[in-house]
C-alpha cells in the first residue's frame, strides 16, 4: 500500500526526537550522503520540499557556517537557528518560482536535493503522476541552477513512468542510482534517485 497512516511512535520518529531533528526523513538524506560522499563544506545546496526542515539541519552540518542552503516549501519553514541556510515559501510549480529562486540565491548549487512529495488522494496513479510532476520540476531546477559536475538527489513514487524519469536523470548526470534509505516507511512506494556528475 502506497500511503500509510503517519506511524508516529516508530523507531526513526524516535531517534530523530532524541537528537533534535525535525523529521524523520532527516535520516534518509544522512543515510544517501555518506553513501555517496554527496556535500562538502562551503557548498550551496537547494533543498525542495523543505518543510519542516529535517534534511535543512543535516546540511546546514555537512556543508557547515562557509556554506550557503537555501530551502523551500509551499508552507513556512521555522526557522532554523543558522546562519547559513535561508528558507522561502514557495511553490515551486508556479509560473513566478524560477524567479523568485534566483532572488534568494544568484549562484550555482552543487547539490540540488528535492524531498517534494504531494498531498497524496490515495488513488496510485494519480499520486505517481502528481510526485513525477514534482520531480520532474526538480530536475529541470538542478539541470539550470546547478552546476556541471554537482548531483541531484530527488525522490519519487515508484510507478509506470519511473524508469522514463530515470532515464532523464541520465541524459543529465553521467552516474545514477535508485535508493530505498533505511529510514523510509514500510510499505512505501517512495525511492530517490541520485545522479552524480552532472554533464
Ligand atoms: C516529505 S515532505 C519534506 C520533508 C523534508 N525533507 C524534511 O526533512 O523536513 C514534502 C514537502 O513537499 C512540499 N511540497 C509539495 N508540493 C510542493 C510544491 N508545489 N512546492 C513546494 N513545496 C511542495 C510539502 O509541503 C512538504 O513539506
Amino acid at each position: 500500500m502506497a500511503h500509510r497512516p503517519y506511524k508516529a511512535k516508530d523507531h526513526f520518529f524516535k531517534k530523530a526526537h532524541d537528537q533534535g531533528l525535525r523529521a524523520r526523513s532527516a535520516f534518509k538524506i544522512d543515510e544517501i550522503a555518506r553513501r555517496f560522499s554527496l556535500f562538502k563544506k562551503g557548498q550551496a545546496v537547494l533543498d525542495l520540499g523543505a518543510a519542516p526542515g529535517g534534511f535543512l539541519q543535516i546540511i546546514a552540518d555537512e556543508v557547515g557556517d562557509k556554506g550557503t542552503i537555501v530551502g523551500v516549501d509551499v508552507v513556512a519553514i521555522r526557522p532554523l537557528a543558522r546562519a547559513n541556510v535561508k528558507t522561502a515559501v514557495l511553490d515551486v510549480l508556479a509560473d513566478d518560482f524560477d524567479v523568485k529562486l534566483l532572488e534568494l540565491y544568484a549562484g550555482a548549487y552543487d547539490v540540488v536535493v528535492s524531498d517534494l512529495a504531494p498531498k497524496t488522494s490515495g488513488i496510485r496513479s494519480t499520486d505517481e503522476a502528481r510526485s513525477l510532476r514534482l520531480a520532474g520540476k526538480a530536475l529541470e531546477v538542478s539541470r539550470t541552477r546547478g552546476r556541471p559536475g554537482g548531483a541531484f538527489v530527488a525522490k519519487l513514487f515508484m510507478g509506470g513512468d519511473f524508469e522514463a524519469f530515470r532515464d532523464d536523470v541520465r541524459a543529465a548526470y553521467a552516474d545514477v542510482k535508485v535508493v530505498r534509505p533505511e529510514a523510509t516507511r514500510g510499505g512505501s512506494v517512495e525511492v530517490y534517485l541520485v545522479g552524480l556528475k552532472r554533464k
